[in-house]
């Protein structure tokens, strides 16, 4: 039984037995497995759910097995026994991923690096950061902001609750900051990954600098799963600004973001730390959902265009009059139409709500296509504009029950020229997404953009990969992926 009747389970894969489990408890120990095979139930069955099923509720697996192993070697032994008796295996952090690649498409055992929760060291004059890939996004924060030198974890995102650090390598995150602190292809220093033989590939390195051949642990930031589990994490870490700043401007046009966007630049300069965009359906969904009133409703608002500016510095009031500076010349010359400036950090983080509710509020409608793309600047907007004619022309958005589009919007990382187009409906329906797909890749290809900009392929995106990388570069990643896991045991089924 499968949702997925394009998809065959590939039966080189053995099928997991009751000595395979009792070789696994030995291993971990009872209460590091969930066991839906030698014991299946209900009760069982609920306890694989979460890890069975995605964050949009989109795809859902079968498995019967979780395990969760507590230190790099028990990785080790679980691959190795894996790799030699055939069981296929999905890493899996905290489950927040946007394109199925964190769920089992069949009975894909799952592992899960929950355990692995330790930070195991903090250079407080490098700003280096050592810890397990199982930490939670947030907690690594927290920590760091509440050391006595307080730094910042140089990537942030909505999901930062539940995401690990291993998930977000995994995926190379981008999140709302990339603007400032760049990719986890810069940040991250170090790390160590096991591969489905067992091997440990020990690349923690805290160094800055190291030219020493190839930078492997490149391959596994992004990897998503496919060449191995990674397990420990080192990254550089940035002071943290003493003085954050944000305003939430109103536009009457795309055009006038992108003249914004520059002034940003022109005029913060190095305090700017992140740019984003968001347009007037989906802050009317964010006030839908939570029953709360826009911060711009009274300044001749619903604006069509919405961005959150946000500035990171050392001095307070020096930030503040510059971003105040900013919004009078942007309103001055008729760039902007209404802004306001948080006056603490309450108010900051109501602001910045309204951007990163968006994802959440979305999901209260019902099944929601997400596409993350990357396009020139110039014609970012333009898709969600050419999208929503689309779905129109083929009649499927309206008020009634009959039409399955609820709202097609386009928010995002503007600073990076990376779009979110999300066409939400009523459930998953197979004629929109007839509509839309080809047509948004094939839209993307024609602009030289990126089909996934920050949430990888996954599951959902495997069969687009062409639209983005050309036949040479996919043939050297599958012998890339021929070389580390020959046996294919690592996230099949996704996008390699
Ligand atoms: P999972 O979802 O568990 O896994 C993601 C992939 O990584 C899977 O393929 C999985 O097999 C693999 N994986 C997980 N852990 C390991 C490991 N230790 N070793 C090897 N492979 C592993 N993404 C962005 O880029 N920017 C955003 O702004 C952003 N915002 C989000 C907001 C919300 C509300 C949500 C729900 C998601 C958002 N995401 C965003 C998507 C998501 O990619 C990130 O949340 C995060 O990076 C995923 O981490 P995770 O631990 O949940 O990984
Ligand atoms: C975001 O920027 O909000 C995230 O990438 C999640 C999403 O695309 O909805
Ligand atoms: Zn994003």
């Amino acid at each position: 039984s499968t949702k997925y009747p394009e998809i065959q389970r590939d039966e080189r894969f053995a099928r997991l037995t009751p000595e395979h489990v009792a070789h696994f408890r030995h291993l971990l120990g009872d209460n590091a497995v969930i066991d839906g095979v030698t014991s299946p139930s209900a009760a069982i069955d609920d306890d694989l759910a979460p890890f069975n099923s995605d964050w949009m509720r989109k795809y859902r697996g079968h498995t019967q097995l979780v395990l969760k192993p507590a230190t790099t070697t028990e990785v080790s032994q679980v691959l190795a026994y894996c790799n030699e008796h055939l069981l296929a295996v999905v890493p899996q952090g905290g489950n927040t991923g946007l394109v199925g690649g964190s769920v089992p498409v069949f009975d894909e055992i799952v592992l899960s690096l929950s355990r692995m929760n330790a930070i195991l060291s903090f250079d407080p004059v490098s700003g280096v950061l050592v810890a397990e890939a199982g930490v939670i996004l947030e907690a690594a924060d927290t920590y760091l902001a509440s050391a006595a030198s307080p730094h910042i974890f140089p990537l942030d995102l909505g999901a930062k609750g539940s995401c690990q650090l291993g998930g977000n390598l995994s995926t190379n995150a981008g999140g709302l900051r990339l603007l400032r602190y760049g990719s986890l292809h810069g940040t991250v220093l170090g790390l160590e990954a096991v591969l489905p033989s067992g091997l440990v590939v020990d690349d923690l390195c805290t160094l800055r600098k190291n030219n020493t051949g190839y930078d492997l642990k490149h391959l596994f930031i992004g990897a998503e799963g496919t060449l191995g589990a990674i397990t420990k994490v080192a990254i550089h870490c940035p002071r943290r600004p003493a003085a954050q700043n944000v305003a939430l401007l109103g536009l009457p046009s795309y055009e006038h973001c992108r003249r914004a966007f520059s002034e940003a630049k022109a005029q913060l300069s190095e305090i700017l730390s992140a740019f984003e965009l968001m347009d007037a359906g989906s802050q009317a969904l964010v006030t839908q959902v939570t029953g709360n009133t826009h911060p711009l409703a009274d300044g001749g608002g619903p604006h069509p265009f919405y961005c959150l500016v946000e500035t990171s510095g050392s001095n307070a009031e020096h930030d503040s009059e510059k971003l105040g500076a900013f919004l009078e010349s942007v309103l001055d010359s008729g760039i902007v139409a209404d802004g306001t400036l948080a006056a603490d950090e309450t108010q900051a983080r109501t602001l910045w709500a309204w951007r990163e509710g968006i994802t959440e509020a979305l999901g209260h409608l019902g099944g929601v296509y997400k596409y993350d793309v990357s396009i020139p600047l110039a014609d970012m907007y333009a898709l969600v504009e050419a999208t929503r004619a689309r779905v129109a022309e083929a009649g499927l958005i309206g008020e009634g029950d009959e039409f399955p589009v609820r709202a097609v919007v386009g928010y995002g990382h503007m600073g990076d020229a990376n779009l979110h187009l999300n066409v939400a409906t009523r459930r998953f329906d197979e004629r929109v997404e007839g509509v839309l797909e080809p047509f948004v890749y094939e839209w993307i290809q024609e602009r030289q953009g990126s089909i996934s900009a920050e949430h990888g392929l996954g599951l959902a995106k495997k069969k687009y990969i062409g639209y983005s990388r050309n036949e040479t570069m996919v043939g050297l990643m599958k012998q890339i992926k021929g070389l580390y896991d020959p046996n294919g045991i690592m996230n099949p089924y996704k996008y390699i």
